[in-house]
């Protein structure tokens, strides 16, 4: 047995990160629990504690309606079964558009509960006064444009951003501002590829892309789209499990060992 001290576990940090720029690919995926963040932790660059919880896990029509301290619970749940990659919460609708003030408060909130190690926001120009406010005073952002589900509302569903080059010049803006602001890195999600290539081109941050380009730094998808467990996923995601039909099978066959009176009893071992 080798006597030499182990290297302690160091966690991805925020300038390991936006040093990624243009280098290779940053690996991301969301996770809402311990469990199936110690799995993605040993292959994760960042891990999103995503708002899109509010649907994949509450079952809600949208994120619109994720309250923060949802968002608090699974935060601490996903900081808690990782040891290697960065941890992002996503700030929930409502609880940053109103001000500065009150953005800084719920980030900090966030960060102090959960012992994440930044926070992700949506929003272009418009977000870029308060993330500049968030980075001065110690919080580090993760900008999010293109498709922004948080206001699915306004955009008339989850609709692919930039299918009209006219809008090109506005989803440009919004990189510029939010790279300038001081973000670290942005999601670019739901996006025509060309635009999302031309923007990775322009800014000095890294994106990671969801449904936008090859071009992008990173990507990024929701671990129960890729893992197979949501029965309809986004048309761009790849699905690299089975665990609908696995979970199903498992169920199935539990249900007819219990109506069988196969018990487990005390002294079967099954491992
Ligand atoms: O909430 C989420 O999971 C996200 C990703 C899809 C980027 O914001």
């Amino acid at each position: 047995m080798s006597t030499e001290p182990q290297k302690p576990i160091r966690r991805m940090t925020v300038p390991k990160l936006a040093a990624r720029k243009g280098g290779e690919p940053i690996v991301s995926l969301t996770s809402y629990h311990a469990h199936t963040a110690a799995i993605v932790d040993n292959y994760a660059d960042f891990i999103l504690v995503g708002d899109s919880l509010g649907m994949v896990m509450h079952g809600m029509e949208s994120t619109v309606g994720v309250p923060m301290d949802l968002m608090i619970m699974h935060g601490r749940a996903v900081v808690r079964g990782t040891q290697r990659a960065l941890v992002v919460v996503d700030m929930p609708f409502g609880s940053y558009e109103e001000s500065p003030n009150v953005a800084f408060r719920n980030a900090a909130t966030i960060m102090k509960e959960t012992g994440c190690g930044a926070v992700k926001l949506e929003g272009g120009a418009r977000m870029a006064e308060t993330i500049h406010f968030l980075v001065e005073r110690g919080i580090p952002v993760m900008g999010h444009i293109g498709l922004t589900p948080q206001s699915s509302h306004v955009m008339g569903g989850f609709k692919t951003q930039g299918r009209d080059e006219d809008t090109w010049g506005t989803h440009e803006a919004d990189a510029a501002a939010v790279a300038e602001a001081g973000a670290f890195a942005i999601v670019l999600e739901g996006m025509v590829e060309p635009l999302a290539a031309k923007i990775t081109k322009q800014v000095a941050i890294p994106t990671i892309g969801i449904g936008a380009s090859v071009e992008c730094d990173g990507q990024i998808l929701v671990l129960e789209d890729m893992l197979g467990l949501n029965a309809r996923p986004p048309k761009f995601v790849k699905v690299y499990g089975d665990l609908l039909n696995g979970i199903n099978n498992a169920v199935a066959n539990y249900a007819q060992d219990v109506k069988d009176r196969k018990f487990p009893t005390e002294d079967e071992v099954y491992r």
